[in-house]
């Protein structure tokens, strides 16, 4: 396709360079005065973080209402995105759903949205007030992985919640699995509702044919992209896009502004610039190879006894299923007889290799623009040499109940402002929790506020402790903060659950 020109341009990346090269006499903020108080981070890193750490000087114009140079290189990253609107989120995708619901939902809206959604989204529900459908994902016990929820199962919500105002959509999900998003924005829109899509996982499909459909070119309403996981921008550094007329750029900027702080971080913008600039001229080159690399890699690795990784077919037996991201790398293990947990810290220990993610039967290794064949060449060697430390046993079968999604008793805002008490686990069977409870990563939370907590939720709490995943709560460990009961006599929702 015909490459446009104006995509070499890196407006803000460039302003910012010229003024900290200009070596200005400082007596704004920030305090190190671009790097002439030398801290630690300067003499163990480099002088240039400090050197380029600017706040807002004349001529780097204002992130929240953008005139010169921000505005130029917003508008060629919506471009480069197929998009309508571009905001730079400094806030990652995280700051971008919240933004995206407070700027799409009135408190009690109702928001067709997966159970397994991301921790962000259930802090979006609680803030904005939204009441959630929930849609479930399939479930694969294989793997011990959620996948997508299929378009069957969003159409029966929709069909069955008429007066909802959005679907939300996971595109795709940390395993790079996906939806039928085409079938669903239209099916959704036929149905006046929003389509808002959360693609901290997503950035790449905007630049290669080889992945799936993004949500700019599905059509739909709005996204959150993390540039920053697969695009090679700055950690925290995400877009908010948005297409057509459906959702208000105005509510967007503003819920944005609101959450943000008002001193961006001047790398994390021109960050975005230098990624987009380089994913537009040589994305699609550089996803071919990393998708040579993950086929490469996924091949070897079914060659190992006791290891099986995600190949492409398996869209074909998975409901969740409509599409793969091939650049991810979905290693089941448990037939090695070990946890995912222990496969992530092994491979760090023997190996040097630093996977994303342990989950309980599977790892994943994320193939990215600044990875080479020899670095999945080492990732075979290194998934051998496990084999070989873990010869295969047929004895051991250790039981993970994957598929528990508590019952919603009252929606999240409720749960998390009623009075509340803090109680052990065993005496929380059966109340309903106040808290969030996850298990990092993938931050998908096992108990939302509002939700009913049961044994199973408890043992599956448990599991995580036990076996090394990492539990995350707002209350402390081994305790969960409740809803107090008798002091919540006034709320109409609590009542109704009562009969
Ligand atoms: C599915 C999903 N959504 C949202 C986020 C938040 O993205 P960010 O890290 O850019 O804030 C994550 C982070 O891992 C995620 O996995």
């Amino acid at each position: 396709m015909k490459k446009d020109n104006e995509q070499s341009k890196t407006p803000f990346l460039d302003a910012l360079v010229d003024y900290c090269q200009s070596d200005p006499t400082c007596f704004d903020v920030p305090g190190h005065k671009l790097g002439h108080f030398v801290t630690d981070l300067s003499r163990k890193i480099s002088p240039s973080i400090l050197a380029y750490d600017a706040n807002a000087p004349l001529g780097l114009d204002n992130l929240y209402h953008p005139t010169s140079v921000i505005k130029e290189s917003e508008n060629l990253a919506a471009k480069a995105f197929h998009a309508d609107h571009c905001l730079f989120s400094i806030n990652g995708t995280s700051g971008g759903i919240l933004s995206m619901f407070l700027a799409c939902l009135d408190n009690k809206d109702k928001i067709i949205l997966p159970r397994n959604s991301h921790k962000s989204v259930i802090n979006a529900l609680i803030i904005s007030g939204a009441i959630p459908i929930f849609v479930y994902p399939e479930i694969d016990d294989e793997y011990g992985i959620a996948n997508n929820v299929s378009f069957e199962d969003y159409k029966k919500a929709i069909d069955d919640n008429l007066d909802a105002k959005a679907i939300f959509v996971i595109n795709p999900t940390y395993f790079g699995m996906t939806t039928d998003l085409k079938s669903l924005v239209s099916y959704a829109h036929s149905h006046n509702m929003i389509v808002i899509v959360d693609e901290a996982h997503g950035s790449n499909f905007y630049f290669s044919r080889k992945l799936p459909i993004s949500a700019m070119d599905a059509e739909a309403d709005i996204t959150s992209v993390s540039v920053h996981k697969n695009s090679g921008s700055l950690t925290q550094s995400s877009l908010i896009l948005v297409k057509g007329k459906r959702v208000d750029l105005f509510e967007v900027k503003r819920a944005y502004a609101m959450l943000s702080s008002t001193s961006p971080n001047p790398l994390l913008l021109a960050s975005l610039d230098a990624a987009r600039k380089e994913m537009y001229f040589s994305g699609a080159k550089v996803i071919e190879e990393d998708i040579k690399i993950a086929e490469f890699v996924k091949k070897e690795i079914n060659k190992i006894p006791g290891l099986k990784a995600v190949t492409y077919d398996y869209k074909d037996s998975h409901t969740g299923v409509y599409d793969i991201d091939r650049t991810k790398i979905v290693i089941n293990v448990r037939n090695l007889d070990l946890y995912g947990y222990d496969v992530y810290k092994e491979l760090r220990k023997y190996n040097n290799i630093q996977l994303e993610l342990g989950e309980v039967y599977s790892v994943l290794a994320l193939i990215a623009p600044g990875n080479t064949i020899e670095d999945g060449k080492k990732l075979v060697t290194a998934f051998k040499e496990l084999a070989n430390r873990h010869p295969l046993t047929k004895k051991r079968h250790r039981y993970h109940n994957s598929n528990i999604f508590p019952k919603t008793i009252v929606p999240p805002r409720e749960g998390y402002d009623a009075p509340s008490l803090l109680v052990s686990f065993k005496d929380a069977i059966g109340e309903i929790s106040s808290e969030t409870i996850m298990a990092y990563p993938p931050g998908i939370p096992l108990l939302i506020p509002g939700e009913l907590i049961t044994l199973d939720v408890i043992k599956k709490i448990n599991f995580f402790y036990r076996e090394g995943g990492q539990i995350l709560k707002d209350s402390k460990d081994n305790m969960i903060k409740i809803v107090d009961k008798k002091r919540w006599y006034l709320s109409d929702a609590y009542m109704h659950s009562l009969t």
